[in-house]
């Protein structure tokens, strides 16, 4: 049976330097499924079109420096091609230099009602971190990122669990498009494999995000892990379910080995873990996973002009597509 090609599309914004929840809630899918080794058959894998772009445009809904902001696009762009985006067979590139993203996030902004953005659980989260400070950008946040993703029509969009109700805000809107101009956008899948959640290394009751000491960056050096993992809360009664231990389970699950995973699983349920042991394996399999990471990283870093080059061929390709689905979209709501 021949299946139908597949596209797809996802997006990191450029807040600052990938960590490892950005890494396995996403980067990594994006990776093994522009490498056919997703959660796609070999077949419609091969045929895959993968869109990846860094979301500079969404970056500026959290409050930021202009210096900053740059360095932390040439950061994340840099973490993508360590991690093994591969420009030659990925369309990669930046969010802002495809202006047709932002033309339909208007069109998408005049048709979704107040209220749905208002329900969204980021921005609730947002606006009490961000107290005084709540613009514009941030309730529309979830209205950009459908137009982020509708205009390339993909077939499926890999994200963390944390972005999962924004993909259905996407879905929503393109079956309301649909139903009221004429069919124009299929609806993309969430995800292709369960959307999962690493957890903040410092307090694991909260998702690990781009702070202080509650991640690890995907280019930490060895010593910081182990220091990172060293102050993570564990519990004192393993056979007691505790969020601490659940996420050091959880990376251990991804980067262990085989043995190790059964090894610790096993003195887990005996009660008879050390967790000191346990983050120091863990600290070194984390390490050495990302070694080869770490050097590529430095040298695209130190060569940012080969970044910036690819990111601009990235954005010819990409707006090629935008710019049809634009075309479409404008005439069907009647834009001249
Ligand atoms: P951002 O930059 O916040 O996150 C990028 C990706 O990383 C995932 N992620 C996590 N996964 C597991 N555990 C965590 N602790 C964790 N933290 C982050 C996110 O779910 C996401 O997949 N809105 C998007 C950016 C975006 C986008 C798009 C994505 C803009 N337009 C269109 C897909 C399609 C975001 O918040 O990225």
């Amino acid at each position: 049976m021949t299946e139908k090609k597949q596209t797809i599309l996802s997006g990191i914004r450029a807040t600052g330097k990938l960590h490892i929840g950005n890494y396995l809630g996403a980067l990594k899918q994006f990776v093994d499924l522009q490498n056919g080794k997703g959660n796609l058959s070999a077949e419609a894998s091969a045929k895959a079109d993968c869109f990846f772009f860094i979301a500079d445009l969404h970056a500026l809904t959290t409050p930021f420096e202009a210096k900053e902001l740059s360095q932390n696009t040439l950061e994340v762009a840099a973490d993508y091609l360590a991690a093994g985006i591969d420009p030659k067979k990925s369309t990669f590139f930046l969010q802002s230099q495809v202006l047709e993203h932002a033309e339909l996030g208007w069109i998408f902004n005049c048709l979704t009602p107040l209220g749905e953005l208002n329900r969204m659980t980021q921005f609730k989260e947002k606006s009490e971190e961000q107290k005084g400070q709540i613009s514009g950008g941030l309730l529309t946040y979830p209205t950009l990122m459908a137009a982020d993703i509708l205009i390339y029509k993909p077939t499926a969009v890999p994200v963390g669990e944390d972005q999962t109700q924004h993909v259905e805000l996407a879905r929503d809107t393109a079956r309301k498009f649909n139903n009221r101009f004429g069919q124009t956008f299929p609806e993309p899948k969430t995800y292709l494999r369960k959307p999962l959640r690493v957890m903040s290394l410092t307090d694991p009751t909260k998702k690990m995000s781009k702070s202080g000491d509650e991640a690890l960056m995907l280019d930490d050096p060895p010593a910081e892990i182990l220091r990172k993992l060293k102050k993570a809360p564990t519990a004192t009664d393993a056979t007691k379910e505790s969020p601490g231990v659940k996420n050091l389970f959880l990376l251990l699950e991804h980067f262990g080995s085989e043995e190790q995973i059964t090894e610790y699983s096993h003195e887990q349920k005996n009660n008879t873990i050390k967790y000191s042991e346990l983050k120091e394996a863990l600290a070194k399999a984390i390490a050495e996973h990302f070694a080869e990471f770490r050097d590529q990283k430095q040298e695209l870093l130190a060569n940012p002009k080969t970044i910036m080059d690819a990111l601009e061929q990235g954005a010819t390709k990409a707006r090629k597509i935008a710019s049809q689905t634009l075309a479409e979209v404008k005439e069907k709501v009647g834009l001249l």
